[in-house]
């Protein structure tokens, strides 16, 4: 994929099965680090009320939002099970434990 990847540090600064939370001009992105070492980076907005995804747990590939327990896929986005709704994935790049993740379809989406 072609656009500006923007630094967001290193897998070091997320804890495993945690999360940070990273401001950007298209809003806030949460970071999360799967129990794998796997990173995805999602909207920090709960599809159901705006909770903030990155202090909710993370479960295998699922965060679950601190809120109301909504479970959403690190992977699509989608609330699980019979919650609906959904946010915003952003691509997400890991190359050698440095992290950085696409700019452009951060503008895009916020346009
Ligand atoms: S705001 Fe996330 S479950 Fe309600």
């Amino acid at each position: 994929m072609n656009g500006n990847w923007i630094d967001i540090g290193t897998i070091d600064d997320i804890p495993p099965r945690g999360a940070r939370c990273v401001k950007t001009p298209g809003g806030k992105i949460a970071v999360f680090r799967t129990a794998e070492n796997e990173v995805f980076a999602i909207e920090d907005q709960c599809p159901h009320k705006g909770g903030p995804l990155s202090q909710g747990i993370v479960h295998g590939k699922s965060v679950t939002c601190p809120l109301h327990n909504f479970v959403i896929s690190l992977e699509s986005g989608q609330a699980l099970g019979a919650d609906e709704g959904e946010v915003r994935t952003i691509p997400v790049r890991n190359i050698d434990g440095q992290l950085s993740i696409m700019l452009e379809s951060l503008l895009v989406a916020a346009e």
